[in-house]
């Protein structure tokens, strides 16, 4: 991916997933394989030998089946990662510590009427999971997991608060997925927990699922960030990390 201007000047404060790509590009802490891959385990087995090795993250650009698409995969955990994304030294205490301040000093989000996010919509049938290159990662499990690190946002029945958590689903049909656990305590109540009140009451859960957020989302979505008192919560946190407001 070439640089974009405004990547080459900035240390931080990415605001999708494209930015971040660009900076972890220059950074050489991502590798273009343009070999062709086969989703059905060689991503998968690929993805997990160079995640033990601790990166770097890697962009397939040659998906057997699905010509022109491309899939990034291992792009938050790395320390070396971390230390792009909060524009730090890639040290571990360094990066905790801007981890908890952030959740201590919020930054309220801000909601627009619209967005790029809203460009193509699909209803019902029209809906196609098989569109989405989609790896089989390990050999044992039961179908594609499509979202690994995704945001999947539930409102609380009882409060009101939003909450973002990463629980993987797999594709079970052509425009259905599963859900995986998210049941957390009652101080801090999981997407599962909204779904099992819901349940209780005999209502539905909406649900919005988010792949291929920017670094401080996608870290938000794999971290148990409480709602504070005034009901803020993963997206006003990733707001104290990135240095701006999430808009949404
Ligand atoms: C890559 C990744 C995958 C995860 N998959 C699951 C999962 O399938 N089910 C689950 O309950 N937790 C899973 N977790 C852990 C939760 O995302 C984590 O506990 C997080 O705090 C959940 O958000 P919550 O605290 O708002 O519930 C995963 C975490 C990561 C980083």
């Amino acid at each position: 991916m070439a640089a974009t201007e405004a990547s080459e000047t900035k240390t931080g404060g990415y605001t999708d997933i494209r930015e971040y790509l660009a900076a972890l590009d220059e950074h050489e802490l991502l590798k273009r394989i343009t070999a062709e891959v086969d989703l059905t385990h060689e991503v998968g087995a690929i993805a997990a030998r160079v995640l033990e090795r601790g990166g770097p993250a890697l962009m397939f650009e040659n998906i057997k089946g699905y010509p022109g698409m491309s899939l990034v995969v291992n792009l938050v955990g790395a320390p070396a990662q971390l230390g792009v994304a909060f524009g730090t030294d890639a040290e571990e205490p360094q990066i905790y510590a801007k981890i908890v301040q952030g959740m201590q000093n919020r930054i309220p989000s801000r909601i627009r009427p619209t967005g790029p996010v809203k460009e193509e919509i699909h209803r019902g049938d029209e809906v196609d999971l098989s569109a989405f290159p989609t790896p089989w990662w390990h050999e044992h499990d039961g179908g594609q997991y499509i979202a690994t690190t995704a945001g999947l946002i539930t409102r609380d029945p009882n409060t009101g608060n939003l909450n973002m958590g990463s629980y993987r689903c797999m594709i079970k049909d052509k425009n259905t997925v599963t859900w995986s656990g998210g049941t957390r305590t009652q101080r801090d109540p999981g997407g599962g927990d909204h779904i099992l009140a819901n349940e209780a009451k005999g209502l539905p859960t909406p649900v919005a699922i988010v792949l291929g957020m920017d670094p401080y989302l996608s870290l938000a979505t794999g971290t148990p960030v409480p709602s504070d008192e005034e009901g803020q919560t993963e997206y006003e946190a990733a707001g104290a990390w990135r240095g701006a407001a999430t808009s949404w």
